[in-house]
């Protein structure tokens, strides 16, 4: 089986390119970079078969950048970057952006092909992607971990979770949330 950067054919040299910088990336400069790097991608070679996965396009000093390929629908749990800001570019599909909020009613917003969205490093969000969503994500600086947020007997708790592992659905806060 031939992995996404062979199918895509996709060129290391473009990619350093577009991630070079000499600082952090403020939270807009991640979504133009998430742009750039959608214009590389050619989504008619992906094979789409099996679950879907999330395919590191590069990691340098100051970002990180992940194209994910949402086979099957995902839903990230509330979670942080632990300082983190992201820029997200959507390519095909839709996604749903909901930050933390209290005493409101949740707004998740939806993103579809060829919309950016930013989030800072300071926020609690999670997301919700629709089965056949490619997105890509620029993370700066690189993400150290997750923190997943959830409720343990009505008390609200944040478990760390490695940078590369995916953060699970946050059951019970949703719920409580989502009334
Ligand atoms: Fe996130």
């Amino acid at each position: 089986m031939s992995t996404p950067w062979g199918e895509l054919g996709l060129d290391a040299a473009r990619l350093r390119a577009i991630a070079a910088s000499d600082r952090p990336l403020a939270p807009h400069e991640c979504a133009e970079r998430a742009r750039q790097a959608a214009a590389l991608i050619e989504p008619g070679r992906l094979d789409r078969s099996g679950p879907g996965e999330a395919v590191l396009l590069w990691r340098d000093e100051h970002s990180e950048a992940w194209l994910n390929l949402w086979w099957r629908p995902r839903d990230t749990g509330y979670h942080d970057h632990t300082g983190s800001c992201v820029g997200v570019h959507v390519i095909e599909g839709r996604a749903w952006n909901e930050p933390l909020t209290i005493g409101g009613t949740p707004e998740p917003r939806e993103y579809g092909p060829g919309e950016t969205f930013w989030f800072p490093g300071e926020g609690i969000h999670r997301m919700d992607h629709q089965a056949g969503a490619i997105t890509i994500h620029v993370y700066s600086p690189p993400i150290q971990a997750i923190g997943h947020y959830d409720l343990h007997d009505g008390e609200l708790r944040r478990t760390p979770v490695p940078p590369d592992e995916p953060s699970p659905p946050s059951a019970a806060l949703y719920q409580a949330l989502h009334r």
